[in-house]
């Protein structure tokens, strides 16, 4: 059978890291959180100190990192150079200051780069911002997955506050906001439902609907394959 290549994009919280995961395990794919690649270079940025105004600096951090990507026990392991950076890029430092380091041309150009790369001849579920738009037009299967704020700022609470995390709901909504307001309004490649992929909203669908669901959708488009 045909391996696919599958791209799903939307704001945060709406799922797309928990299911794209488990739709690739489904079909022994291969997955790609393209969010942890903005994530290490952020994090990159801000161990060297370097702002995100310096943007030529910031660009040659992208363009210089040694980043390794895995999944492993349902987690995605993310590696700079030998340092493992899996729980350093998930601060609430690094998720203020990524939308400002993902705006950055030079940034997406490399990060583009490594991802058509790993996407390869297929087999692979790869989730972002632009994966559906930009980095993979020609996807076999896109997805846009969306849930209404609320329901997003609630989940993510719920995960800080399971890892024992003092975090204010309020706050965490207005940062989300924030956040998706910088993705779909910046210049280069922003956050918006491709044409031809299909909505999925999950506000009201557990874990495993939403994934039936988007596996449903890749066996009725592999029948037209
Ligand atoms: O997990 P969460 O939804 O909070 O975010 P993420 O997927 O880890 O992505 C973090 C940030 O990286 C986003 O808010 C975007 O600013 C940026 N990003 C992007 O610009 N393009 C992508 N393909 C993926 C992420
Ligand atoms: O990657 P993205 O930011 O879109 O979302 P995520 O990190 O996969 O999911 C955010 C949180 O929502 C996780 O704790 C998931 O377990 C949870 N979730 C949920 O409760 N119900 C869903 N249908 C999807 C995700």
């Amino acid at each position: 059978m045909k391996k696919l290549i599958i791209a799903i994009d939307g704001p945060a919280g709406a799922g797309k890291s928990t299911v794209a995961r488990l739709v690739a395990e489904r079909l022994g794919y291969t997955y790609i959180d393209t969010g942890a690649m903005y994530r290490a270079v952020t994090w990159d940025t801000m161990r060297r100190g370097i702002p995100a105004e310096n943007a030529e600096k910031v660009a040659a951090v992208a363009r210089a990192i040694n980043l390794h990507l895995a999944t492993v026990a349902g987690k995605t392991l993310v590696k700079v150079d030998d340092t493992d950076i899996t729980d350093a890029i998930r601060t609430p430092e690094v998720s203020r200051q990524v939308a400002e380091i993902s705006k950055n041309g030079g940034v997406r150009e490399a990060m583009v780069h490594l991802q058509r790369q790993m996407a390869g001849l297929g087999g692979v579920v790869m989730d972002g911002r632009d994966i559906g738009t930009h980095v993979l037009p020609g996807a076999d299967i896109k997805i846009f997955l969306t849930a209404s704020i609320a329901e997003r700022a609630l989940r993510r609470w719920r995960e800080l506050t399971d890892k024992g995390l003092a975090v204010d709901l309020a706050e965490l909504r207005a940062e989300i906001a924030c956040r998706d307001k910088a993705d779909c309004e910046r210049e280069i490649a922003p956050l918006v439902q491709a044409a031809d992929a299909a909505l999925v909203d999950t506000t009201d669908l557990t874990i495993p609907q939403a994934v039936e669901k988007i596996l449903e959708l890749c066996e009725a488009r592999t029948s037209v394959l």
